[in-house]
């Protein structure tokens, strides 16, 4: 394509095709070309394309009013949306402070476990530990708690120093031939007290992670008990558990928070993708009534906002998509169909030589692709498979989410599917047999 756009865009110098319009699970470019969109783009389109509620709302807000300031007022949109965020939410878990997107909801998560320790006399506590192979977002705050070293290596002395960085838990690499489930998670989850004494628990602010790994490891789920352990840990050592749901939230792998499926609540709850469904960014911190409560008897406000905060018009469209994914009881159809996917994917590409692994939760689904399935060695980075997987599946109208890195930053390669929870079992059945193409594809040239 001739180079005639002013954006600065992804692949700098590089014009992708023009998207003109979507409808359901498909994209349609400006030259007729059609996609599936397997990946929600990057987990994000949940409702699927168009959605004529959804329209309405926000139609219907901004012509009610679009905007107003959080300093002078509330709206009835965004009271709304925090009512049924609360009603819907983990236990303990009571206010929503609303942003504009994943990486914005976590400079505040971080910010608020900061202010809450100085709220409540805690003011050492200033240490962030996150795990490696983990993402929160690109912002210089959110970046540091990252564990993504190739997205980290460009920022090298810019990041905060006080944050440290514990091992995933990821029984397909971590786990021991011959160790346990029970006794592996418990091993991943002892790093975190280890880490905690290693710094001075009077020193520790918070402990960050996603519940399940998303664009990093591609879609790995923890082991069972890890992340109950991880809450005890927590609460042995005052440390405030913030759980990033970016992109595994919001009903994407089959229940509306992830961690409804590990039986613990966590201190500060992250969702932002699924939560506008792409109809409007925006992003949330939901956090429990005692850290509030912290602020009410403390110094009375949080030193943190920025201008958008709480828009009206992201708050109703909101609203509209989580009403929709409700009525239509959409997360039953998130279990069902990801359970169709999960199969077909299986049974086309399980014992294709170079698919290491199947993995996720809902339609939350992910491979890892390998040289060698009994070593599992990785491909050599300078191949770009994860490229070649993407633009082959591109070429075939099939949008996927691929990465590289999967491993250490550098080595490995994986591609995630996060289809919207709309799709149907025919449409399911063409993302396996489009996916399964393009794999055949890359790989018949050695
Ligand atoms: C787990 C997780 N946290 C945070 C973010 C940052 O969100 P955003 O890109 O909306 O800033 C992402 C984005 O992919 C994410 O996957």
């Amino acid at each position: 394509m001739m180079n005639d756009s002013h954006i600065f865009h992804r692949t700098a110098g590089v014009v992708p095709p023009r998207a003109s319009h979507g409808e359901g699970v498909w994209i349609t470019a400006t030259d007729g070309r059609r996609y599936l969109d397997a990946c929600g783009g990057a987990a994000v389109s949940c409702l699927g394309h168009g959605d004529p509620a959804v329209v309405r709302a926000l139609s219907d807000q901004a012509a009610q009013l679009a905007y107003a300031h959080t300093s002078f007022f509330t709206t009835e949109a965004a009271e709304d949306l925090a009512n049924l965020l609360v009603r819907n939410a983990p236990e303990g878990l009571g206010r929503v402070y609303f942003l504009c997107d994943g990486s914005e909801a976590i400079e505040t998560a971080i910010k608020m476990a900061h202010q809450y320790h100085r709220e409540t006399g805690g003011a050492a506590r200033r240490h962030v530990i996150a795990r490696q192979q983990s993402y929160h977002g690109n912002t210089l705050g959110a970046l540091s708690a990252g564990g993504n070293a190739w997205r980290r290596t460009t920022y090298d002395g810019l990041l905060l120093p006080a944050t440290s960085h514990i091992a995933p838990c990821w029984a397909y690499r971590h786990q021991t031939p011959g160790e346990s489930d029970s006794d592996y998670a418990a091993r991943a989850a002892g790093s975190l007290e280890t880490e905690i004494l290693r710094l001075g628990p009077e020193n520790v602010s918070c402990f960050i992670a996603e519940t399940v790994v998303g664009a990093t490891l591609g879609c790995v789920p923890p082991s069972p008990g890890y992340f109950r352990q991880i809450r005890d840990i927590c609460d042995r050592y005052g440390v405030l558990l913030i759980l990033d749901e970016v992109m595994c939230g919001m009903g994407r792998t089959g229940t509306l928070h992830a961690c409804e499926q590990e039986g613990i609540s966590p201190d500060i709850l992250v969702v932002a993708k699924g939560l506008g469904a792409g109809y409007v960014p925006l992003g949330a911190v939901i956090c429990s009534d005692r850290i509030h409560d912290a602020f009410v008897d403390g110094s009375g406000s949080f030193t943190h906002g920025h201008t958008f905060v709480g828009h009206p018009v992201a708050c109703a469209a909101a609203l509209a998509v989580q009403r929709e994914i409700a009525s239509r009881d959409l997360l039953n159809n998130v279990r069902l169909r990801g359970a169709e996917l999960h199969g077909a994917l299986g049974a086309r590409l399980a014992v294709h030589p170079h698919v290491g692994d199947i993995r996720g939760r809902g339609l939350f689904l992910a491979l890892e692709f390998v040289a060698d399935r009994q070593d599992k060695t990785p491909f050599a980075p300078e191949r770009h498979v994860h490229r070649a997987l993407r633009d082959a599946a591109f070429r075939k109208g099939l949008l996927i989410y691929a990465m590289a890195g999967t491993i250490d930053g550098r080595r490995g390669d994986h591609i995630l599917l996060a289809p919207p929870y709309t799709v149907t079992t025919q449409e399911v059945q063409q993302v396996a047999d489009r996916l399964a193409d393009a794999v055949t594809e890359v790989f018949a040239t050695p």
